[in-house]
């Protein structure tokens, strides 16, 4: 893949505040200063930890990639805050090979908390991975209940929702479709297209559609999908109750491949109002948030009507459905790459 693609690719990935993008196919295997051209900290590494670790700094750090880069240069080191962060990387590294046998548990946020500069007072938001000890209960009820609430009627093949989305500060015109099968495809006017037909999931910010590979698409498909089509297959799920804004919230706990996932469900209605995938990276942990709300009954099934994206405490984007109508055949063709 020619050079400008690339960045194209990592760049309209970035857009979408996806903690788990990327480096472009086939160069994973790679040292990232076999991929990468001014590699200093992260040397010895591999490429496919480059992405993640950055997107990990922007969430401890409450910034996006400019903070640190200059447009789509990002090997050079025009900006003062990235030759800050090598030597925060040193530092980050330096106490933990001292105090802690090399485990990241001091990381950017520890001081950070989603700040450029670090501040005393503690953000609220972060979510502990575990369940809070003496609670664990068996997960079927809750995710059986949830599944019987959004499943697909028999009639509806696909829905459709249109609105706008607040995304950190602009707002754009929305279209989606959803397939009870777990399709999806969604247009932000002037921004970018995303899609995913089972098989491939792509994103297009404008110059073409790229296919994200695995394990990168695993974000994508967080992003666009809602849970009409059913509920992710956690493993080694339990169940407990822990509140979320003061409300009292079923949560389960589990796995997705690799990936820790917690699951919150409102407790009178059943119904998912968070969800939060714990992805790791060489910096460090770093929570992948989604909020639901607002949801409806679209044609005997619930959606949410409000979707919530957080890059970290302070940047989120809103996703607000307007209308959502259920087309009995829409063109199978939008969700695939081609
Ligand atoms: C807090 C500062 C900071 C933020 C925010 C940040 N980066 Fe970086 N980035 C760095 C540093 C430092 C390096 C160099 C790492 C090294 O020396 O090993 C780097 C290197 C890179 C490289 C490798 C460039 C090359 O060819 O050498 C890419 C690509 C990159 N960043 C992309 C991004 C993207 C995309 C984002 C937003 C999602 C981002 N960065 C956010 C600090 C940052
Ligand atoms: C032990 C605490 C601590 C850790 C860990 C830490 N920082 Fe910092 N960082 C600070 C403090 C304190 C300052 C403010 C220094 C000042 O203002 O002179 C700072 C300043 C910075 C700045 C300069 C402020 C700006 O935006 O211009 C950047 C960038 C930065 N840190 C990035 C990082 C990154 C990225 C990591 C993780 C790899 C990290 N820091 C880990 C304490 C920490």
């Amino acid at each position: 893949m020619a050079r400008a693609q690339s960045l194209v690719f990592v760049t309209a990935m970035a857009l979408l505040g996806f903690s788990v993008a990327t480096t472009q196919p086939g160069q994973a295997d790679k040292k990232a200063e076999e991929v990468y051209k001014n590699i200093k900290s992260f040397k010895g590494q591999k490429a496919a930890d480059i992405m993640p670790a950055m997107h990990a700094m922007s969430q401890a750090l409450g910034t996006d990639c400019a903070h640190c880069h200059e447009g789509q240069d990002f090997a050079n080191d025009n900006l003062r805050p990235k030759e800050t962060t090598r030597e925060m990387i040193e530092l980050t590294k330096e106490l933990n090979d001292k105090y802690f046998n090399g485990r990241p548990e001091v990381t950017c946020f520890t001081c950070h908390h989603g700040q450029g500069h670090p501040d005393p007072i503690a953000s609220a938001f972060p979510v502990q991975p575990r369940l809070r000890s003496g609670s664990s209960a068996s997960a079927d009820p809750v995710l059986a209940a949830f599944a019987a609430a959004t499943k697909a009627p028999a009639a509806a093949t696909h829905i459709k929702l249109t609105g706008t989305v607040d995304d950190k500060g602009e707002s754009h015109d929305l279209t989606t479709y959803q397939s009870s099968t777990g399709k999806f495809y969604e247009a932000e006017k002037g921004k970018y297209t995303i899609g995913w037909d089972l098989k491939d999931a792509w994103v297009d910010a404008g110059g073409g559609k790229n296919v994200v590979p695995p394990p990168d698409n695993e974000a994508l498909i967080r992003y666009g999908r809602t849970f009409w089509s059913g509920v992710p297959k956690l493993t080694q799920a339990a169940s407990g109750t822990e509140p979320v804004d003061g409300k009292p919230m079923k949560v389960v706990r589990g796995t997705l491949g690799a990936t820790a996932v917690k699951l919150y469900f409102d407790a009178t209605t059943g119904l998912l109002a968070r969800a939060v995938y714990f992805d790791r990276s060489i910096v460090g942990p770093m929570n992948d948030i989604y909020d639901y709300a607002d949801y409806k009954s679209v044609g005997g099934t619930m959606l949410p009507m409000t979707v919530v994206h957080y890059e970290s405490a302070t940047k989120k984007i809103v996703r607000h459905y307007t209308s959502a109508t259920v087309e009995s055949a829409a063109d199978e063709k939008v969700y695939s790459p081609k």
